[in-house]
């Protein structure tokens, strides 16, 4: 098959990182954008030729004009782009920061509306193109003090809906991935914020939060939410646009 251009934003670990891994071993070529440059290129060095790391903080239109451009420039095309970037905030609405409020909303929200703004011109003159939105199983559901994350992955569900439909008779899809509970950074510090609040053990707090709601009552492994990312970039998956697929473990 021949090689793709796949940009996967917060590619420096976790989710990212495996999604990246997924495609560059594929054959494809990956752009690790993440806001941490130096964990973008000690990842895109352990995934050898096939990737690059970038420096990229989603929520600056500029920085993401730049990126693309550059992108564009040496590769001549962007295939598939991952919306992945994110980040978690924990509080009571009347205690939540406002300046947290906003910055989940723009790193969860804003960054894939400008992410795919920026990319939807080269797809659409190509006729080709895939976005994969990673929302999460908060799109669907709420959990307490988590106002801000559920209320974007909520809405990064509408923004699928929509570009998906004013994409379709363009060669393009888009679809959203939600991961149930995968034991990366961002799931880690809340277990350890909960353990240290309640003075719980780790399995306590990850019965206490994680498994009365998690049927299979185990992680999701990021190669899981990798291999579905994959799928939904394959040709085989052309016809499946504005859809949500949950890889949570049944929840
Ligand atoms: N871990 C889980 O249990 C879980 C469950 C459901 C959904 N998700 C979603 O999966 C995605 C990846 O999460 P993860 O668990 O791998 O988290 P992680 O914290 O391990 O990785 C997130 C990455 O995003 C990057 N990032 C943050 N802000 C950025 C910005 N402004 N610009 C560019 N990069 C930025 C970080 O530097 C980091 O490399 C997130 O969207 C998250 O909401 C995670």
């Amino acid at each position: 098959m021949k090689e793709r251009v796949v940009v996967v934003t917060g590619g420096a670990q976790g989710i990212g990182y495996a999604i990246a891994k997924r495609f560059a071993e594929a054959g494809d070529f990956v752009a690790i954008a993440d806001l941490n440059e130096e964990k973008a290129m000690q990842a895109a060095r352990q995934l050898g030729d096939s990737a690059r790391g970038f420096r990229l903080d989603i929520t600056d239109s500029s920085a993401i004009s730049a990126f693309v451009k550059e992108l564009i420039e040496e590769k001549g095309q962007i295939d598939v782009l991952v919306n992945n970037a994110g980040l978690q905030h924990r509080d009571k609405i009347e205690d939540f920061p406002e300046e947290m409020w906003r910055q989940l909303i723009d790193v969860l929200l804003t960054g894939p509306f400008l992410m795919t703004k920026a990319v939807l011109p080269f797809m659409k003159e190509r006729r080709n193109g895939r976005i994969i939105n990673i929302s999460s199983v908060h799109g669907e559901v709420a959990t307490p003090e988590k106002s801000a994350y559920v209320s974007a992955k909520h809405g990064l569900l509408g923004f699928t809906k929509t570009a998906a439909i004013e994409t379709a008779t363009h060669g393009i899809t888009v679809n959203a991935v939600l991961p149930g509970p995968v034991a990366t950074d961002l799931l880690m510090r809340q277990i350890h914020g909960l353990m240290n609040e309640h003075r719980l053990s780790e399995e306590e707090a990850l019965a206490a939060v994680m498994y009365p709601r998690q049927p299979m009552q185990r992680f999701i492994q990021p190669e899981e939410i990798a291999n579905t990312v994959f799928f939904l970039a394959s040709e085989g998956a052309g016809a499946i646009t504005g859809e949500e697929i949950s890889v949570s473990g049944g929840m």
